[in-house]
């Protein structure tokens, strides 16, 4: 007979207890386990110390855009927000945040495309970095208003019908809002909402664009759904542009990405999430090209991505 992992056991408790225990349930496994808190919390150090060294001319560089960051009206946007809704709003973790608001900060890029936007977390982080910038514009394509259009296949994708990051339901936008409600009116100048599904918006808005310097994939989170938008994004990516994808642990899309393109890689982030089987720690990754573009001066390597469906995995 089988005897099961102990992690296979924790996760079935988990799974069965209720949805309103579970964060005590969490907090309680990491009091009692120190061990896992204390790997998570070097896995989150790591993490960011590679990010500032890969991406900043130094650890105070980058600490000088997180200081900004805090000291910016995000937090406090999003903790307002947070407030009147009792519905949870945060689906980018801070890390990630800071880390967007950072890394644009920082690479000042012309254009950036976002794909998923909900009641806009990252959209709000990375438009609050273009207007210090004063510089660029980001495109942000996002469907949460047109979910009762969907037929039943498309729905079964949509989060693949499981909450993202928070409670059943999360994938309605809070009292009928539109997708980026958070976003003030003074940071709207620099911000172009497409509405609409990715699969049919992303090569438009794409082809339109031309050349990229920032794509963050954040809308579904099938195998299918994030190997089609990566593909495509990359091929619109300026060379030394960054690619960025956040729940890359729920499938193997972001792995076989880089592993086919042979592309540099790291953590933007690690942080907790906490339901059902994604109990643990949640990565959100980059992939960046190369500042010079061989795939470009290569016209055969080129690969041509037709929109594939998105009913699988
Ligand atoms: C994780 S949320 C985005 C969170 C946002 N980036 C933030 O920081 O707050 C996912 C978004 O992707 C969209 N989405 C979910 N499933 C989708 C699908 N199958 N096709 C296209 N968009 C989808 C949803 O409308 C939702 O707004």
């Amino acid at each position: 007979m089988q005897v099961p992992s102990l992690s296979r056991v924790r996760r079935a408790a988990y799974t069965s207890v209720p949805s309103w225990t579970k964060p005590l349930a969490t907090r309680c496994f990491y009091t009692l386990h120190p061990g896992a808190s204390w790997s998570l919390y070097e896995q989150k150090a790591r993490s960011r110390e590679a990010f500032a060294d890969r991406f900043f001319d130094s650890r105070a560089e980058f600490e000088a855009y997180e200081a900004e960051f805090e000291q910016s009206q995000v937090p406090g946007l999003l903790y307002q927000a947070w407030q009147e809704h009792s519905q949870p709003i945060y689906d980018s973790h801070k890390e990630e945040c800071v880390r967007y608001y950072a890394l644009v900060r920082k690479l000042r890029p012309t254009s950036v495309v976002e794909t998923g936007v909900y009641s806009g977390v990252s959209t709000l982080a990375v438009l609050a970095a273009l207007s210090v910038n004063d510089h660029g514009t980001l495109y942000s394509i996002d469907c949460s208003t047109q979910f009762d259009e969907f037929d039943d296949d498309t729905k079964r994708h949509y989060e693949r019908r499981r909450p993202s990051c928070c409670e059943d339901g999360s994938h309605l936008l809070p009292g009928g809002k539109q997708p980026g409600w958070i976003v003030p009116d003074d940071l709207r100048d620099r911000w172009q909402l497409v509405a609409g599904r990715p699969q049919r918006e992303l090569p438009h808005l794409l082809e339109e664009l031309g050349e990229i310097d920032l794509f963050v994939h954040d809308s579904e989170h099938s195998k299918t759904g994030m190997l089609f938008e990566f593909d495509l994004a990359w091929e619109h990516l300026s060379p030394g542009g960054v690619l960025v994808s956040p729940h890359v642990g729920w499938n193997d899309a972001f792995d076989t990405f880089i592993s086919d393109r042979a592309a540099e890689s790291g953590e933007l982030a690690v942080h907790y999430v906490h339901f059902d089987e994604y109990d643990g720690p949640g990565w959100c990754r980059y992939a960046r090209k190369p500042a010079v573009d061989r795939e470009r001066t290569s016209a055969h390597q080129s690969v041509k991505t037709a929109p594939k469906s998105v009913a699988d995995d």
